[in-house]
C-alpha cells in the first residue's frame, strides 16, 4: 500500500467513450492510476456513447488500448479484471436529453452502493461542435447544481477564434461556476514542463540570472515529425498556429517568463501566468511579417518513405492554404523581458520529434584570456528538453586538459530516466488526478484561453488576408521553409536543433 492519500470517491462519465482519445490516453492513465494506488478507494467509470457494446465488449477494446499505447505496454501485470470491474458502457445519444436519466440513475446507484455522494466528472472527450450542447444538457441535471463535486472537462481546441472562444465561456459559465470547469492543455501535465517550475522557483541559482540582464533570446521549439495521422478534417480548419501556438507552446512560453507566485494555490499560478500574455507585445497586423512565418509541406521522403504533400491528404483542400508550420518571434514588455526576443517554432513532418526550451545566456567578456582560449567559446546555454528526451543541460566553458589554456563547452546533463526510470507519469495520469482531486492549476482558466487568442489573432488575421503565394514551402523531413532561417538569421542568432540521442 502506498503512502498517500487518494481522491474521494469519484464517478467518471466520459462522452466520447469508444472514441481515439479514450483509447489511447484516458483509460491508459486511468489503468496507471489504478496500478499505482493512485484512484480512488471508491470509484467508476462509465464510457458513454452512441455506438452499440456491451460491458464485456467495450472492456476488450480499452484492453486493447492499454496493451498498445499504455507505458506500461507488454507488462502482464495481471490487473486488468480488477480495474476493468469499475467500467461501464451506457449506450447513449448525448443529443437526445432523455437520456440523461442514464447518468443520474448510475450516480445514484453508486450513491447507495456506496454510502457517500461521489464527485461526478464529465469528461467530454468529442468533436469541439459538440460540447455546447452537451455542456447545457448536462447543466440542466441537477447534478451540476452541486458546484463542489460536480466537475467537466474540457479538451482543446477551445474555440476557434477569440469570438468563439468568448461566446464558448460565457456559455459554460453561465452554466457552471469557473471551478468546475477544467479545460486541458494536455502540455501542461507533462512531467517536463512542471518541471520548469521546480527548476526555476526552488534553486537559487536560476531566478537571479533569470532576465533581460542575462539572458540574450529564448527559443520554444515543438517539432514533431509525424504529419496529419488521418486527422485532415480537424487540421483543415486548424493549422498549426491554433493547433498549437495558441495552446500548448504559449503555455510554455508562460512558464518560462512567469514571475515567482507566491504560492502554489490555482488562481495565483494562473495570474501569475495570464501576467505574461497581457504583456506579451501586440503584433501589428501589417508587421505581421517581419514577426510571423507560415509554412506547409509538399511531398516527399521522411525516415525512408515517400509521403504525400499536405494538399493531397485525405480531408484536405487541393488548393488549402492551411499552415502545416508556425514560426513567431515574441517580446514580453515588462521589467524583467524588456527586449528579450522569444522565438517559437512549431510544424508537421519535421527532422524529427523534439520539444526544447532553449535559454540563451549574453556572452561573458572575453578579454582575460588568451586569443586562442577564445576560439572555442560558445555562450552559456540551458536547455531543458521536453519530449522525446528528458533532460536539462546547461552548457559552459570548462579548461581543456593540457598544458595550453585553451577552452571548450561542455554539457552538465540532468536526464530523467536516469532519476525517475520508466516511473515518470504521462501528463493524462496528472491532470485526470488533478481533476478527482479538485485541483485546477494546471488546467486553463477562461481569461488564460482568451488572453492567448488576443496574442495570435493579428497573425490570424494577417495571414487570411494574405494568399501564400509559396504554399508548400518545405519538405517533410527538413526544419521547415527557409523564411524562418530568415527570421531569426534578421537578429543575429539561428535555430538550435538538438542532436537526437539515439
Ligand atoms: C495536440 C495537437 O494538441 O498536440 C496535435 O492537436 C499534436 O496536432 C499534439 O500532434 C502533440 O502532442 P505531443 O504530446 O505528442 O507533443
Amino acid at each position: 500500500m502506498q503512502n498517500h492519500k487518494r481522491p474521494p470517491a469519484s464517478v467518471l462519465f466520459i462522452f466520447g467513450g469508444s472514441g481515439d482519445l479514450n483509447l489511447r490516453k484516458l483509460t491508459p492513465a486511468l489503468f496507471n492510476l489504478f496500478l499505482d494506488e493512485w484512484m480512488p478507494e471508491k470509484f467508476a467509470i462509465a464510457g458513454l456513447g452512441r455506438s452499440s457494446y456491451t460491458d464485456e465488449a467495450f472492456r476488450a477494446h480499452l484492453l486493447d488500448g492499454i496493451q498498445k499505447f499504455s507505458r506500461r505496454k507488454g507488462e502482464e501485470n495481471g490487473h486488468y479484471n480488477d480495474f476493468f470491474e469499475h467500467v461501464n458502457y451506457l449506450q447513449m445519444d448525448a443529443g437526445d436529453e432523455a437520456a440523461y436519466s442514464l447518468i443520474t440513475d448510475k450516480v445514484k446507484e453508486k450513491e447507495q452502493e456506496w454510502g457517500e455522494h461521489p464527485n461526478v466528472i464529465f469528461y467530454l472527450a468529442v468533436a469541439p461542435q459538440l460540447v455546447p450542447d452537451i455542456a447545457v444538457k448536462l447543466g440542466k441535471l441537477n447534478l451540476c447544481k452541486d458546484t463542489h463535486s460536480t466537475r467537466i472537462v474540457v479538451e482543446k481546441p477551445f474555440g476557434h477564434d477569440l469570438k468563439s472562444a468568448l461566446e464558448l465561456n460565457t456559455l459554460l459559465g453561465s452554466i457552471y461556476k469557473e471551478e468546475q470547469i477544467f479545460r486541458i492543455d494536455h502540455y501542461l501535465g507533462k512531467e517536463t514542463v512542471q518541471n520548469i517550475l521546480a527548476l526555476r522557483f526552488a534553486n537559487a541559482l536560476f531566478e537571479p540570472v533569470w532576465n533581460r540582464q542575462y539572458i540574450e533570446h529564448v527559443q520554444i521549439t515543438a517539432a514533431e515529425s509525424v504529419g496529419l495521422e488521418g486527422r485532415g478534417g480537424y487540421y483543415e480548419n486548424s493549422g498549426a498556429l491554433r493547433d498549437m501556438v495558441q495552446n500548448h507552446i504559449l503555455q510554455l512560453l508562460c512558464m518560462v517568463a512567469m514571475e515567482v507566485p507566491v504560492n502554489f494555490d490555482a488562481n495565483e499560478v494562473r495570474n501569475k501566468k495570464v501576467d505574461v500574455l497581457h504583456a506579451l507585445r501586440p503584433i501589428k497586423k501589417e508587421e505581421v511579417h517581419e514577426y510571423a512565418v507560415r509554412g506547409q509541406y509538399g511531398a516527399g521522403w521522411i525516415k525512408g518513405k515517400e509521403v504525400p504533400g499536405y494538399r493531397e491528404e485525405k480531408g484536405v483542400n487541393p488548393e488549402s492554404e492551411t499552415e502545416t508550420y508556425a514560426a513567431v518571434k515574441f517580446y514580453i514588455d515588462n521589467w524583467r523581458w524588456q527586449g528579450v526576443p522569444f522565438y517559437v517554432r512549431t510544424g508537421k513532418f519535421l527532422n524529427q520529434k523534439a520539444t526544447h526550451i532553449t535559454i540563451q545566456f549574453r556572452p561573458a567578456p572575453q578579454y582575460a584570456f588568451p586569443a586562442e582560449a577564445a576560439e572555442t567559446w560558445r555562450s552559456n546555454r540551458l536547455t531543458i528538453s521536453i519530449q522525446p528526451e528528458m533532460d536539462i543541460r546547461i552548457r559552459f566553458q570548462a579548461k581543456r586538459p593540457g598544458q595550453t589554456m585553451t577552452l571548450d563547452p561542455v554539457n552538465m546533463i540532468f536526464n530523467y530516466d536516469d532519476a525517475a526510470g520508466e516511473h515518470a507519469p504521462e501528463a493524462y495520469e496528472t491532470l485526470l488526478l488533478d481533476v478527482m482531486e479538485g485541483d485546477a492549476t494546471l488546467f486553463m482558466r477562461a481569461d488564460q484561453v482568451e488572453a492567448a487568442w488576443k496574442v495570435i489573432m493579428p497573425i490570424l488575421h494577417a495571414w487570411e488576408a494574405r494568399t501564400p503565394t509559396d504554399f508548400p514551402n518545405y519538405s517533410p523531413g527538413t526544419w521547415g521553409p527557409e523564411d524562418a532561417e530568415a527570421l531569426i538569421a534578421r537578429d543575429g542568432h539561428a535555430w538550435i536543433n538538438l542532436a537526437p540521442s539515439k
